[in-house]
């Protein structure tokens, strides 16, 4: 069996860029958003779906998922958002199992999984969690500066995500994320060594 981590934090705390500085040392990802992303894209497996619950006005003319649109709604409709999660959850699952069965080599797997707190299947998935953490202050500043969004925006998003310390009490392992990448760059590189060595004792 391949150790298999589930990686999640909130909004903008650093999981892709924690899943890219695990990459460079060699460990398979899979990511869950990208996942996501290709289920809701033209023809993709989420559409059909997707179509029937919510019917033609939440897709494009080429039959992909309007983002902008869904994401209005799913701000604004708590029952929306619940329908769309029924949908994609468990496409999402079933994708990220096939991507798990066909790999062999890779010394352990890193999963990012955002709603890792909300899906126990996905827990059941992974042996170890880690939770990339940093203030709510941190993650504003850095989804501001990369999206553009606006502060109110990002804690909206921040108030629909689990809290804080909900995610960190399901923790095995924590990765601090408010100072710059090098010190980021030193906690995956020791985690990297840990990962290692638990592999082998599987
Ligand atoms: N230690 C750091 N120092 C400076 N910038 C950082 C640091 N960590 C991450 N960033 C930047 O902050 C932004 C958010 O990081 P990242 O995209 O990795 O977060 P995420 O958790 O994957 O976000 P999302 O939930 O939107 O997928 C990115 O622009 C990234 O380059
Ligand atoms: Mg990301």
């Amino acid at each position: 069996m391949t150790l298999c981590i589930g990686l999640t934090g909130g909004i903008g705390c650093g999981k892709s860029t924690v899943a890219g500085l695990f990459a460079e040392h060699g460990a398979a990802i899979i990511d869950t958003d990208t996942i996501a992303h290709r289920l809701t894209q033209a023809g993709g497996a989420a559409i059909p779906e997707i179509r029937k619950a919510f019917g033609n006005d939440y897709l494009t003319a080429d039959d992909a998922l309007d983002r902008a649109k869904m994401r209005g709604l799913v701000f604004s409709d708590m029952a929306a958002k619940h329908r769309l999660e029924k949908i994609m959850h468990p496409l999402i699952l079933g994708q990220a199992k096939a991507q798990l069965q066909r790999m062999h080599s890779e010394p352990y797997i890193i999963i990012v999984v955002p709603l890792l707190p909300d899906s126990p299947s996905f827990r059941q998935l992974v042996q170890r969690i880690l939770v990339v953490d940093c203030e709510s202050s941190t993650q504003i500043e850095r989804v501001i500066a990369r999206s553009g969004m606006t502060a109110p925006e990002v804690l909206a998003i921040i108030a629909q995500q689990a809290p804080r310390t909900e995610r960190l009490q399901l923790a095995d392992d924590v990765i601090h994320n408010d100072a710059g990448l090098p010190r980021l760059a030193e906690q995956v590189a020791i985690l990297h060594g840990r990962y290692l060595a638990m592999q082998n004792n599987i």
